[in-house]
């Protein structure tokens, strides 16, 4: 009963110029030297058939992701009239599944992660799904912190979970005892310390109709929008709904959320200066990207896809050359791009 979901909405401004409303972070090549979202579909596709899997985003962006995903058609897609975050939109889609499949078990993807290995992501989500039908829980993938981010929701782990009859599997899964999104640098570097909390990974697994009922049982503004999805009444629905987040709307409010550590390198790379933690440097830090080259330079980030770019005895500098723009900053303000956005004229 697995289908897979993949959350593929997002305007990704932060790897711009080369990222933009029309080719977000999901489409480019920052993990191999193919689109993120194309390494989303080939990691679990060995799991969960093609046919069972569905893309959700709007309609502005359906023809580059079938474009670089030639083997789907518009049958794979699920598109919102409004994006109005990860909420109403997971609600929509476990909505959907149900009624094909009243016992389908969703397993919620992100376009834009870097995980590795494949197999062991695989084995994870297949464990993840056991686990939320042996216990009728909500369940999160979390990972291991390996340094003090701000950029991501935490979990902190409440009890290991009851043995499911006749289970001898090392990983029994934990109820959540809270989750924490996005805390400053203080509480993170706590966070990252204590060895009690994982990152969220905004990957979820869990019976459609399970998600439902929770949402309607703790997440007030949806009370009455829940019974109208499950009449197919999603127009009306989206004119309805509320902007939120599903971390918001049902995983801090439900009392049946569950966890598992992922036993898989997992990152959600957010900027520019964060790439050299996904594609290989060379010995002096430079992440080059296309047809960039560096000469005597230090941790500097290139990227070329119109004609080279050459840098030379520059250090912690983002490089990008694109469709017209090129893009110069210090490599540490690359997080803080989209303050810069709203500063430039609207023509760029
Ligand atoms: N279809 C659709 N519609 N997709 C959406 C929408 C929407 O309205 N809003 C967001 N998405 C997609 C984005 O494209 C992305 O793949 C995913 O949902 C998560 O949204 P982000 O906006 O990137 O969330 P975030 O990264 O700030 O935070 C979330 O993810 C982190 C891990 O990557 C939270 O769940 C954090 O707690 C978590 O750590
Ligand atoms: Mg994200």
């Amino acid at each position: 009963h697995l289908w897979t979901v993949i959350l593929a909405g997002g305007v990704g401004s932060r790897f711009w110029p080369v990222s933009t409303p029309a080719r977000p972070k999901q489409l480019l090549p920052l993990a191999s030297e193919q689109p993120l979202i194309r390494d989303t579909v080939d990691r679990i596709v060995p799991l969960v058939p093609a046919d069972r899997l569905r893309i959700l985003t709007g309609g502005q962006l359906s023809g580059a992701l079938l474009s670089v995903l030639p083997e789907l058609g518009g049958e794979h897609l699920l598109l919102e009239p409004r994006a109005a975050g990860t909420g109403p939109v997971l609600a929509w889609a476990a909505a959907e599944l149900e009624r094909l499949d009243p016992d389908a078990v969703m397993v919620s993807l992100h376009a834009d992660h870097v995980i590795h290995p494949p197999e062991a992501f695989r084995a994870l989500i297949a464990r993840a799904a056991e686990l939320a039908v042996g216990h009728r829980r909500l369940f999160t993938i979390g990972a291991p912190p390996t340094r003090a981010e701000t950029g991501y929701g935490y979990i902190r782990l409440g009890a290991p979970l009851d043995g499911l009859a006749g289970d001898d599997h090392p990983e029994p899964g934990n109820a959540v005892a809270e989750f924490v999104e996005k805390p400053d640098r203080e509480t993170a570097e706590e966070y990252l310390a204590s060895g009690r909390f994982l990152w969220n990974t905004g990957l979820f697994v869990w019976r459609c109709a399970d998600m439902l009922d929770q949402l309607q049982a703790h997440a007030p503004e949806f009370r009455e929008l829940v019974p109208m999805l499950r009449r197919g009444e999603s127009e009306e629905f989206f004119r309805l709904a509320p902007t939120i987040s599903i971390d918001e709307a049902l995983l801090e409010r439900s009392d049946r959320s569950g966890v598992v550590r992922a036993t898989f390198a997992w990152d959600d790379v957010g900027a520019w200066d964060a790439v050299s933690r996904t594609r290989p440097a060379d010995e002096r830090g430079n992440v080059l990207l296309g047809d960039a080259h560096a000469v005597e330079c230090d941790n500097t980030v290139l990227y070329a896809d119109e004609g080279p770019v050459v840098g030379f005895g520059v250090e912690n500098l983002v490089v990008v050359r694109t469709g017209g723009v090129t893009f110069v900053a210090h490599r540490d303000r690359s997080p803080d791009l989209k303050r810069m956005l709203q500063q430039l004229p609207d023509h760029l």
